[in-house]
């Protein structure tokens, strides 16, 4: 039986009620009238997403903004569990507030996301990190008031992890990074469990958002200037499995591909094994969807690919390749790849190596294998030492970087379309932009040109960017 934590209209309305109780007290602990926040996000686009809700809170709150520490009054940190590295970087910036606090009586320090979820993170953040105020684990950011209030008025900290199999809630305030682009969280959760991951433990079960909520918030995103918009999850084809209609995530695009407006789809992440002939003809068939598949690998090598549970095989992956280039020739595939997943040899390596010379990635993300506590991978035996793995993850890393040079330098003198999202200060091509495949594409123009798509002329190419002049100057 799962436990998904559904969150009624009426418990989100009570937040916001706390939100406005907490204006005066804020201002009362931070002694000024514009008490200020520092929400530092690390990880996914899923973090990003949490963040946007935390600041919308804050901002309910009576806060601004900085990325001082020196200067805030209330520091939410919100962590990444994926990778070792990601949480000593973490935990050696969380020390580093001892500083801050110091210098800031009244500061608050609250650490979240899925780093917390893990039960020796949120003891050690309780025994060796004294500044930590608060801790709370991803499902509970729809309460972020509650939390503030609870230690506002008891001085005691807060520790508030559930570990249930996730929490499903609508209708946060949200205080979003960019107007132009947006994240659109479809889904919560993965259930694919592969053996080297904690996701499945720190975000719980999959959970998929009410279709009628998506599209509503889609129209009002692109009703308030959004024009690239991406659709989120942990494993977006699995979207609508858990919601018992006939509803998949190709039927999801193809509904907020028909709203009006002129906007880009785009969707992060797909699992190779969910993701299917329906996805990629949608994909082809609607004018909006971007022709770009995050599509993660892990390897090239088929016994790995068992041992890390990812349920397809090296040619069952190729031939989904194969096929989605069949119906979307331009199609930009992008993946994650894993190096020195326990027990990897060298040879078994090597086929990783010759799938990514196979496919051709536009780009792609290597990692070396980071044991995390308590999944399957963590107990095999893992005989390659840092520095072996080292030289492999090189070798990948120097076919990344050839593929997407000759594939950029291809598009040298054509004219494709693009989307101008900001603005390089001081460089010669002053503003960028994404084509909708999400290819990145310096200008020279005018910043007014910031939100508005243009014809460009390619000029000249690097393995990183595109450079190019606005069509017609
Ligand atoms: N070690 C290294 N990389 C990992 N990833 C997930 N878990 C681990 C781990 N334990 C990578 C995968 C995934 C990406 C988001 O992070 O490649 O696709
Ligand atoms: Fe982790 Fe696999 Fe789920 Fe992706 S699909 S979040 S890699 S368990």
């Amino acid at each position: 039986m799962s436990q998904i934590n559904y969150i009624s209209e009426d418990k989100i309305e009570e937040q916001l009620a706390l939100c406005s109780e907490l204006i005066p007290l804020i201002r009362a602990r931070s002694e000024t009238d514009a008490p200020l926040a520092f929400v530092d996000t690390y990880g996914c686009q899923q973090n990003e997403s949490d963040s946007e809700q935390i600041r919308g809170f804050l901002s309910l709150m009576g806060c601004g903004f900085t990325t001082d520490e020196f200067l805030a009054d209330i520091i939410v940190i919100n962590t990444c569990a994926v990778r070792e590295h990601a949480e000593m970087r973490i935990l050696g910036n969380v020390g580093a507030l001892n500083h801050t606090k110091k210098a800031k009586k009244g500061q608050i320090i609250a650490v979240c996301g899925c780093m917390v979820r893990q039960e020796h993170m949120e003891e050690k953040l309780k025994k060796s990190y004294p500044i930590v105020d608060i801790v709370f684990g991803p499902d509970e950011v729809w309460r972020f008031p509650e939390l503030i209030m609870r230690l506002v008025k008891g001085r005691k900290r807060v520790f508030e992890v559930t570990r249930l199999d996730g929490s499903l809630f609508e209708n946060l305030p949200r205080r979003r990074d960019s107007k132009l682009k947006a994240w659109l969280s479809i889904m919560y959760g993965c259930n694919n469990f592969c053996t080297y991951c904690i996701v499945p433990y720190t975000r719980g079960r999959e959970r998929s958002r009410k279709p009628e909520d998506i599209l509503m918030e889609a129209k009002e995103l692109i009703a308030s200037g959004a024009r690239d918009i991406t659709l989120l999850g942990q494993n977006v084809n699995s979207y609508g499995k858990d919601l018992g209609i006939d509803y998949d995530f190709a039927d999801l695009i193809k509904d907020i591909n028909a709203l009006e407006g002129d906007f880009i789809i785009r969707f992060m992440t797909s699992h190779p094994k969910d993701a299917g002939e329906k996805l990629f003809k949608t994909m082809a068939e609607c004018s909006k969807a971007a022709h770009h598949i995050h599509l993660p690998v892990q390897a090239g090598n088929n016994r790995v690919l068992k041992a890390m549970n990812r349920h397809y095989t090296r040619e069952e992956y190729l031939e989904k390749v194969r096929l989605a280039r069949e119906y979307m020739p331009d199609l930009v595939i992008t993946t994650d790849i894993i190096v020195g997943f326990p027990g990897e040899t060298p040879e078994e390596f090597e086929d990783t190596l010759s799938l990514v010379n196979e496919v051709r990635y536009d780009s792609m993300f290597t990692f070396i294998y980071s044991p995390r506590v308590g999944t399957k991978a963590a107990a095999m035996p893992d005989p390659l030492s840092r520095a072996e793995k080292q030289i492999l993850c090189d070798k990948l890393t120097d076919a990344a970087n050839t593929i997407p040079k000759e594939k950029h330098a291809e598009y040298v003198g054509r004219t494709v379309r693009v989307l101008v999202d900001g603005v390089n200060e001081g460089e010669e091509y002053n503003l960028s932009s994404r084509t909708k495949e999400g290819r990145l594409v310096h200008l020279k123009g005018c910043p007014e040109m910031v939100g508005s798509f243009a014809e460009v002329k390619i000029t000249s190419s690097t393995t990183w960017a595109l450079f190019g002049e606005i069509s017609g100057q």
